[in-house]
């Protein structure tokens, strides 16, 4: 959700920012700039569209020893070059900015009456907040000043005329971080934008302030007072940024899956039998303490947080709440005593997660807090008391595939640690073991759909509509088929329980709504039947994702897919995967930016 990179070199760095913006754009791509310091003075070029149109607008001779750059995510204005960041203050100072600046109306008016704004930002205020202390302070004091007014999120980067061998950089609420090199120092607001020049970062805290010169990096906490904050070393590399050959990251990213469910439970089964250590050492508190668990998440996370709800009550006997994270934050809990919570996300800096996770920090009745992220330096990853990561590997698409998939193979992982309390016994873990250790191979041969997937995405292509439906832990499975189709394609999708259709949505079944179904070979199989045959007498057309044993034959209404995916608790892994090729196929036919879906970033960083 919007993008910072920034750099202060001894050599040129117009090109490490181009570049960095590149590998930046899965973050917002409604339009980006870029602004340096050169001759004494401040020049900036902003475009509206993607990254693409900003580069090439670029003249290649241009010099500069120290800029930032931004690519946008639209909060408060219109996509346009006009709010495109940097923002600049009377040719003085020039910000980018990513969060939001909650009062950025009341700055104005008690700082700026009179002045027109060029953009309609809540960003643009602060450049001229940080000009107007500038006056009289020297630009440290002048961004800390600034920054005491403002009540929202922020990770900003601010160049300052006078000064032009430094950037003040500040973060509250919004990540951060330092890459640091030899004469030249970096910043941005993910390590990918760095990586092909740096793999070691100082990752900010909430409060804090730095100068960032070629060759030195100074950090201050919120009073000013000099700091330290470790350096890490990242460990991701520049070929996790690349299409490896695929004409799409979503597409990749689809077919790593096999790979990547292995990578999260290796190492992590031993035996048959998952160690509690696998969530490091302050686990061993909760562990014995809780008695009920809460999980917290948005989008395809919170689609995981459905299907592991089923898995602790039904494997476990643990009572469990799960709730999206936005709602969850705005509305008094009855909480119960001694509660476990869990906090999934791909990125760890999704904004309403981790407000809700700050807040529940604050209460007495949580023994616990977990995340279950993808990455391992993000704030969720740094803030909860463990974390279970997921091994994914960098997500680039900005719809989840694999971050998905591998967020239920390390839930299952947890929900047989936290069962062993309860009702997990040796024999069942024994199972549970054994069937996600089958998983990899049984993903692979799912993937086998493709070409067929492919063709009856034809049928969908000038579809308006579609319904997706599913029972019992298969309905968040088909809540995140539906999801992945109006992502990427546009084309409006809903999902249902399937024995609530005859409760309403029947009513919008024709021969012109195609619905889809996943239909596992379990307890509710019969049932699911029922339901299907309710749609296929209103004319309804039906598309089974069926397990080979669940005995769904082709007929003239109805199509079926195959997939070989057993009566085990794992098998809503499999059923999403053509559900995503689905997904993946109708963008494609209809020319939508996969990768890139209109009006949508990849890490929501605002609330
Ligand atoms: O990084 P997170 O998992 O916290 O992100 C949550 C959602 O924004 C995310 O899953 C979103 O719904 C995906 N784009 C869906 O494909």
């Amino acid at each position: 959700m919007c993008g910072i990179v920034a750099a202060a070199s001894q050599s040129n760095i117009i090109s490490i920012l181009a570049d960095g913006l590149k590998h930046l754009e899965y973050r917002g791509y409604d339009s980006s700039g870029i602004a340096f310091i050169q001759n004494k003075n401040i020049s900036s070029y902003k475009k509206q569209g993607n990254v693409s149109e900003l580069t090439q607008s670029l003249d290649k001779k241009l010099n500069a020893n120290i800029g930032i750059a931004h690519t946008r995510w639209a909060t408060h204005g219109k996509p346009s070059k006009e709010n495109a960041h940097p923002h600049i203050s009377n040719n003085n100072i020039a910000i980018v900015h990513n969060g939001i600046i909650e009062n950025h109306l009341e700055i104005k008016n008690k700082f700026f009456k009179d002045l027109t704004c060029s953009s309609e930002t809540d960003s643009e205020i602060l450049a001229h907040l940080i000009n107007f202390y500038r006056k009289e302070n020297e630009i440290f004091e002048a961004v800390y000043l600034a920054l005491k007014e403002v009540k929202g999120s922020y990770a900003i980067a601010v160049l300052d005329k006078k000064n032009p061998e430094k950037i003040i950089v500040a973060r509250n609420g919004s990540p951060l971080l330092i890459g640091l090199g030899e004469k030249i120092n970096f910043i941005a607001s993910d390590a990918q934008a760095l990586i092909e020049h740096t793999n070691k970062f100082v990752y900010l805290e909430d409060g804090d302030l730095a100068t960032v010169t070629a060759e030195e990096v100074k950090i201050y906490n919120k009073d000013k007072e000099s700091i330290r904050r470790e350096t890490k070393k990242s460990k991701l590399s520049l070929n996790s940024n690349s299409k490896n050959g695929y004409k799409h990251y979503m597409l990749k990213e689809i077919f790593e899956q096999p790979e990547a469910v292995r990578a999260t439970i290796q190492d992590r089964i031993i035996n048959n039998s998952v160690p509690k250590e696998i969530l490091g050492p302050n686990a061993k508190e909760y562990l014995s303490k809780f008695k009920v668990v809460q999980i917290i998440a948005c989008g395809t996370s919170y689609h995981a947080a459905l299907v592991a709800k089923h898995w602790l009550e039904r494997l476990a006997g643990i009572p469990c709440h799960a709730e999206i994270a936005s709602e969850f934050r705005y509305r008094r809990h009855a909480v119960q005593k001694d509660t476990l919570l869990i906090c999934i996300s791909q990125s760890g800096e999704t904004a309403d997660t981790l407000s809700a996770l700050r807040e529940i920090k604050e209460e007495d009745f949580y023994v616990g807090t977990i995340a279950v992220c993808n990455v391992p330096e993000s704030s969720l990853a740094r803030e909860c008391d463990s974390t279970l990561i997921t091994h994914a590997g960098p997500e680039i698409g900005v719809a989840s595939t694999k971050a998905f998939t591998t967020q239920l193979a390390a839930l299952m992982l947890l929900v047989i640690v936290l069962g062993k309390r309860f009702e997990i016994t040796a024999e069942l873990e024994n199972s549970l073991c054994m069937q996600l250790k089958s998983l990899p191979e049984k993903i692979k041969s799912t993937l086998d759909l493709d070409n067929k997937v492919a063709e009856l995405a034809k049928i969908f292509s000038d579809k308006e509509h579609a319904l997706f439906l599913g029972r019992g832990s298969h309905f968040p499975i088909a809540r995140e088929g539906a999801l992945k189709l109006k992502e990427i394609s546009y084309i409006h999708a809903e999902s249902y329980a399937a024995g609530e259709l005859k409760h309403g949505p029947l009513a919008i079944v024709d021969e012109n709504m195609p619905v889809i179904a996943v239909a596992p070979n379990n307890v509710v199989l019969e049932k699911l039947k029922s339901n299907l045959e309710e749609v296929k007498a209103r004319g309804g057309k039906l598309y089974i994702f069926a397990d080979k044993k669940a005995g769904f034959k082709n007929d003239d209404i109805s199509q079926v897919f195959e997939i070989d995916a057993p009566m085990n608790p794992v098998s809503p892994i499999l059923f999403t995967i053509p559900l995503q090729l689905l997904a993946y196929h109708c963008a494609i036919i209809k020319g939508t930016n996969v990768d890139m879906p209109r009006n949508l970033a990849k890490s929501v960083t605002v609330e």
